[in-house]
């Protein structure tokens, strides 16, 4: 892309989620606890033109690298992102998201009656599926609105 082109700044340190499927940048903001009322440096580009996806939404965090957790629940809504880490300008790190088998601790489950959601420690765990996730603890599943789950 050509200076002209150039969307949004670069950052000096920090992460770049890149190519996120496009209109999903809000729900990565959610997985990251971003929110109007957040005080970070933080530039979204939605449906920026892309050669790889067509169209996709960028997010850049400054100052801050993001968590394994954070970077597994990424995974599950934007499954084709790729995470920069952005050391003095420059991409120190470049690694696509992986969709772990397992996420452990990082949703609460739906099901009033879980065992995961009644008084007792169990930490929530789900199998990543397809296009969802499913407790492992009482086999419900979550399709839509992931982010809406998350607990972390
Ligand atoms: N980036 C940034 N600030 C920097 C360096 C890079 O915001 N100081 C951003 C770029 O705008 C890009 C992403 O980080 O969105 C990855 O940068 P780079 O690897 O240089 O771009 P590409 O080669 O296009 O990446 P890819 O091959 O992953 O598409
Ligand atoms: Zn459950």
């Amino acid at each position: 892309m050509s200076e002209h082109e150039l969307r949004i700044s670069k950052i000096r340190n920090g992460t770049v989620i890149d190519h996120i499927a496009g209109g999903h940048a809000p729900d990565v903001l959610a997985i990251l606890g971003i929110d109007s009322a957040t005080d970070e440096v933080v530039s979204v580009g939605m449906n920026v033109p892309s050669d790889r996806l067509g169209y996709k939404d960028v997010v850049k965090i400054e100052g801050r690298e993001l968590s394994q957790e954070e970077v597994e629940v990424i995974s599950l809504i934007a499954p084709a992102a790729s995470i920069n880490i952005i050391r003095e300008y420059d991409v120190a790190e470049k690694h696509r998201v992986e969709r772990p088998s397992m996420v452990e601790g990082v949703l609460s489950c739906p099901n009033r009656n879980c065992i995961t959601t009644e008084d007792e420690p169990v930490a929530s765990r789900f199998a990543v599926l397809e296009n969802g996730v499913r407790c492992a603890y009482c086999d419900t599943i979550i399709r839509e609105g992931l982010t809406d789950h998350i607990s972390v």
